[in-house]
């Protein structure tokens, strides 16, 4: 099975869970898979199943969880990111933004929901494997939560003075941090050693984001672009210029291809790395700089 459809399919199986056992509020039901299908790269959770193949992945039915539970996580944080007490953004993925579509209560309910989903899916995976399972809800609750995960990231930009580095490795870093410990952590492995691996691809990750923001359209990414300058948010771009901030993603693409760990499916996990930088890196950037 491609590791789209095996993806994909996990989340579709929590997403189902939703939708069982009597009466629901139809609204808050529909805007669930609204927000999580289609997807966008769904880049987490195939570097969290990347990971774990590359471990062995001796348990595919946590992997499967895990992989769910952080795209489930990561939607949330975009539903609650667009709310009007946020970026206000009417768009996502190419469509109206949860609150847009549904409105304001049923955004923030959704996005809600979808986090404590993303905890059930965990939960339940303790069937298979309660030690491993237990580990994975510690561990994306610290890459989610304070102080450094996605909650902190967004608590940043109400504060006067923002620590650059704090702030971009808690919005953005945390969830990569998540998608490698979580998948070495799903294959019975020691997350720690991941960790590095994750920073790196998150702060790739950022870089590139800040590029496509300030130089690409909303034709192109499916959500506002000029975001960054709009709200006067730090960003690399504005800090480096265009050539300096493709300079500093291509050297923190490989020195993140250089931090894998050693581990059975390593080639494997360096080529599968080489072909996500390809695909985060945008096109223009492409032609400045080899990645
Ligand atoms: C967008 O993440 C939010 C940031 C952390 C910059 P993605 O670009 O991974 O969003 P989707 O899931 O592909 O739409
Ligand atoms: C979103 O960051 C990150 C989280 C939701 C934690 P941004 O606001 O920079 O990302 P986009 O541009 O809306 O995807
Ligand atoms: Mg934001
Ligand atoms: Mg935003």
């Amino acid at each position: 099975m491609p590791m789209s459809t095996r993806i994909d399919s996990a989340i579709h199986a929590a997403l189902a869970r939703t939708r069982t056992g009597g009466s629901a509020p139809a609204k808050l039901s529909d805007a669930l898979p609204y927000a999580c299908t289609p997807g966008g790269a769904r880049i987490r959770p195939t570097i969290l199943v990347s990971v774990a193949l590359a471990c062995g992945d001796e348990t595919p039915a946590i992997t499967d969880a895990a992989a769910a539970a952080l795209e489930l996580m990561h939607c949330a944080s975009l539903v609650h990111d667009d709310l009007p007490c946020f970026d206000d953004a009417d768009t996502r993925r190419g469509k109206p933004s949860v609150h847009r579509a549904y409105s304001e209560p049923l955004a923030v309910l959704t996005g809600d929901a979808l986090i404590i989903l993303a905890f059930e899916t965990l939960a339940l995976s303790a069937a298979s494997h309660p030690a491993r399972a237990a580990a994975l809800v510690a561990l994306l609750a610290r890459q989610s939560g304070m102080p450094h995960g996605i909650c902190a990231g967004q608590g940043w930009e109400s504060e006067t003075h923002i620590d650059l580095s704090a702030y971009h490795r808690s919005k953005t870093g945390a969830l990569f941090i998540a998608a490698t410990q979580m998948g070495a952590l799903s294959a019975g492995q020691d997350p720690e050693p991941w960790t590095e691996l994750g920073a790196r691809i998150g702060e790739a990750f950022q870089v590139a984001d800040d590029l496509r923001d300030a130089l690409s359209d909303e034709t192109e990414t499916g959500k506002p672009a000029g975001q960054d300058a709009l709200h006067c948010r730090p960003n690399a771009v504005a800090e480096l210029g265009v050539d300096g901030a493709v300079t500093r993603l291509k050297d923190i693409l490989s020195g993140a291809i250089a931090s894998i760990p050693s581990c059975p499916g390593e080639a494997a996990l360096a080529q599968m790395m080489r072909m996500q930088a390809e695909r985060l890196t945008p096109a223009f950037a492409r032609t400045r700089a080899r990645v």
